[in-house]
């Protein structure tokens, strides 16, 4: 959009969160708070756009990175404050600027889109986003005249008992022509209960020059701000109910979306069944076909089509086509996990790559190894990859067989077609093809117990 810039104000301390960590940067469906306004921001389109710092403002620039350009605030003296700081952001740009909290993270780019357009087309010099809520409690209140008009926002804390019982509210993001808000800001005083400068008084100060200002309507859910950990709670709520909401509009059966936590930007592909008391987080992509859960978490993880999860955690790890996991595997970052591959129930798999069609079926740690395709471990397989010091790798080939209760002592390779006898401790390379037995051979004593005299009549 031509000539539409953003501000965040990120600089508060934000006290009732008591928290050590900023306000802006606790998270709402895995992403910050401050990723969410940005996002809208940018899905918005605009040219330019500036975040405010302050309280923390190293931890929240490092958060941010060198690519998000920032104004800093040392000292929180009202939100004014915060956009005075940014005036040479502002200066030399012609055009509207949109304010927006960086507490209030459920704000949308379709949102910004039209408050632009709106803002832009009436000729304001100041378009102000309320909505009406039953609880104003704590927010600024928009005071208008007999006709309808805005006049000005008076803060909860200095509003008077009339003005307590309006139940319209400043949502705290605006758009304002740039220059008629540099001229204003010059304006700005601190004389009021909280000893702040208050972005709210720009309004005040421009309908006093004459000016236009309008004020845009929308939904109390979009402008909710988070102040405290229960609100923190109910943002996450809204934005979640509306991922989910996406995702079953996208063509994905979610059985349970009470039970069901999906974080911002995960992708899953269409005829996916997911399960009660399932959580998938962070840049996971899912495909088309699959059923994930019931209680499974899967993190930062690639899972291809057709794939079953079932009560299971998923880090960091790729699983291809039409794999079966669980129920109750722990499949460990840097993993993958190949096509038609079944790991079952009381199995690790830690940074290892399991090939096509490999059955792991119960009972198996496998740590730092190589499988083939078409391998079967046996119940109870170890893969011995640490000795205290040093982790070791371990390479099997295809169609490998190994029996039930085995170690495979790294680092150690088994050839092609291995087969391995139950109950071995494998410490020696196996060659294509050959049968390995590392356990003592089976002596039966005749008569034994008799003569011990157990059982004695
Ligand atoms: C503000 C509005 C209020 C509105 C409410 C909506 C003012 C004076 N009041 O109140 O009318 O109903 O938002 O949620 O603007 N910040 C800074 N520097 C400062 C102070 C604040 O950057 O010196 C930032 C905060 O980090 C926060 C945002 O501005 O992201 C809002 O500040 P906050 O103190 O939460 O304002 P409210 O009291 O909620
Ligand atoms: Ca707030």
């Amino acid at each position: 959009m031509e000539n539409c810039y953003g501000l965040v104000l990120a600089a508060g301390e934000g006290k009732r969160m008591k928290s050590k960590l900023p306000k802006v940067l606790h998270k709402v469906c895995g992403k910050a708070m401050i990723d969410h306004v940005i996002n809208a921001l940018m899905g918005a389109g605009v040219e330019d756009f500036q975040v405010v710092v302050g309280h923390k403002a190293d931890e929240v620039k490092a958060y941010l990175g060198d690519n998000i350009k920032t104004s800093y605030q040392s000292e929180q003296l009202g939100t004014g404050h915060a956009v005075m700081c940014s005036r040479d952001f502002l200066r030399n740009k012609e055009g509207t600027v949109i304010i927006l909290a960086g507490d209030a993270p459920l704000i949308t780019a379709e949102t910004i889109s039209k408050v632009f357009e709106y803002h832009n087309s009436k000729g304001y010099s100041a378009t102000v986003l309320t909505a009406d809520t039953e609880n104003p409690e704590g927010f600024g209140r928009i005071v208008r005249d007999e006709h309808g008009d805005i006049r000005k926002i008076v803060e909860h804390k200095d509003a008077s008992h009339e003005e307590r019982l309006i139940k319209e509210i400043n949502s705290g993001t605006y758009c304002f022509n740039i220059n008629d808000l540099l001229n204003a800001l010059n304006k700005l005083t601190n004389n009021n209960a909280q000893g702040e400068y208050y972005l709210t008084d720009v309004i005040e100060i421009l309908k006093n020059e004459g000016r236009k200002v309008g004020a845009y309507k929308s939904s109390f859910t979009e402008f909710m701000g988070v102040n405290t950990r229960a609100q923190l709670y109910e943002a996450n709520e809204v934005m979640r109910k509306r991922i989910l909401m996406k995702l079953m509009l996208d063509g994905v059966t979610i059985i349970d979306p009470s039970s069901t936590y999906i974080d911002d930007g995960v992708v899953i592909g269409m005829d996916t069944i997911i399960y009660p008391g399932t959580i998938i987080e962070g840049k996971s992509v899912i495909g088309e076909d699959c059923v994930i859960g019931p209680n499974s978490r899967i993190v930062d993880s690639e899972i291809q089509n057709g794939v079953e999860v079932q009560s299971s955690v998923v880090l960091e790890s790729k699983i291809m086509d039409k794999a079966k996991v669980g129920p109750f595997a722990y499949i460990r970052p840097g993993s993958q996990i190949g096509k038609k591959v079944k790991i079952g129930d009381f199995v690790e798999i830690k940074k290892s790559v399991i090939g096509d069609g490999t059955k792991v079926s119960h009972l198996t740690y496998i740590g730092d190894a190589e499988v083939g395709s078409d391998c079967n471990f046996g119940c109870g397989t170890v893969v011995v990859n640490y000795d205290g010091t040093r982790k070791y790798k371990t390479k099997i080939g295809n169609h490998a067989f190994i029996g039930c209760n085995t170690n495979l002592v790294a680092p150690v390779e088994l050839g092609d077609n291995a087969y391995v006898a139950a109950g071995s401790t494998i410490t020696e390379d196996v060659p294509e093809g050959a049968l390995a037995v590392a356990r003592s051979r089976q002596v039966n004593k005749e008569g034994w117990v008799d003569k011990k005299g157990i059982w004695k009549k």
